[in-house]
């Protein structure tokens, strides 16, 4: 299961940047399950998925903070406040193109995707099986993403500015196309299968770790002490993974782009007053009735 730098380097030297995939009017990064297969045969092989009921799903938009709340989950199952030697991308449902490497992998299997809720593996669904959940704040993620893609262009064929990010979010042309149909989606499910979505904020987890993360293990009944959740916290601090976890992203050109500033608010330094102005229009139209509104400051970058 490990796929060592190297390894990872010379896949990205074998490929060339091409347009995204796309599926029912949504693009995906060019990930080498959808360069072999396409979009559509991509989503219906995850869907299809072997689930065990004792998986554990990571489910974000993607830039939501997902590998940090990876490696919490994860050091929460193994009850160590010590980094995983296994890298998030790894255990990432629509970069692996032959699933059964997933076999060898202990249970619980952590896996994860920024996939939509409707092409989850259907047996994980049935099987009410977890799913971790972190949201942040729009504003934020789309700044996030917009570095992401600048760098990661192989899978993301981004070579453009702020600006012509800006315009590819806002018009869900980005890859995994809309962050409200995603968040919406998963709003959704936890109203149609009660208890078995975990939703927290990056906001919260910032500001509080110990709280959300004691939260975290109740839901994953996972009995632990102050101590331990303490530990992890610590841990899994922005500054402890920037340094110390296993980082694929600096294949690119060693300087990492998952680690990049880990804060709130850094939105501010990227939207015009013009582009803000235009977020929250769209926003006050698509997430009015939402109850994850409360999960962040949508202006202010502050936690109410
Ligand atoms: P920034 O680009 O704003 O710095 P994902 O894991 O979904 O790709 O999200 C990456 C974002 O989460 C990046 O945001 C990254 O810096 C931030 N991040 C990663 N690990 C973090 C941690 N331990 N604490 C806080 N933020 C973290």
């Amino acid at each position: 299961m490990a796929l060592d730098m190297e390894k990872m380097k010379k896949i990205r030297e074998s490929l060339k940047p091409i347009p995204l995939p796309e599926h029912d009017g949504v693009c995906y990064p060019s990930f080498l399950p959808f360069r072999e297969k396409g979009a559509e045969q991509t989503l219906k092989d995850i869907t299809n998925f072997q689930s065990r009921d004792t998986d554990i799903m990571i489910c974000t938009y993607a830039k939501s903070g997902t590998h940090w709340i990876n490696e919490i989950t994860s050091m929460l199952i193994r009850k160590t406040a010590e980094l995983d030697n296994i890298n998030k991308a790894t255990t990432m449902l629509e970069t692996i193109s032959d699933f059964s490497v997933t076999d060898i992998l202990p249970s619980p299997r952590l896996l994860n995707t920024h996939c939509q809720f409707q092409y989850l593996p259907k047996k994980h669904i049935e099987h009410r099986s977890k799913i971790i959940h972190m949201i942040r704040n729009p504003k934020d993620t789309c700044a996030s993403f917009y570095h992401h893609s600048r760098k990661d262009n192989i899978f993301l064929s981004f070579f453009g500015t702020w600006n012509e990010f800006f315009d590819l979010w806002m018009s869900a042309k980005c890859a995994y196309g809309s962050w409200y149909t995603y968040e919406k989606e998963i709003e959704q499910a936890e109203k149609d299968y009660p208890g078995m979505i975990f939703t927290c904020s990056y906001e919260k987890m910032k500001k509080d770790p110990k709280t959300e993360i004691r939260k975290l293990a109740d839901f994953l009944e996972v009995q632990c002490t102050d101590k331990l959740i303490e530990d992890i916290a610590k841990a899994t601090s922005f500054e402890n993974m920037r340094e110390n976890k296993i980082d694929f992203s600096k294949a690119v050109d060693g300087i990492t782009h998952i680690y990049r500033k880990g804060i709130v608010g850094d939105w501010k330094n990227h939207f015009t007053v013009a582009q803000n102005e235009q977020f929250d229009a769209q926003y006050a139209d698509e997430f009015q009735d939402s109850s994850y509104k409360s999960m962040f400051d949508l202006k202010l970058c502050t936690i109410k």
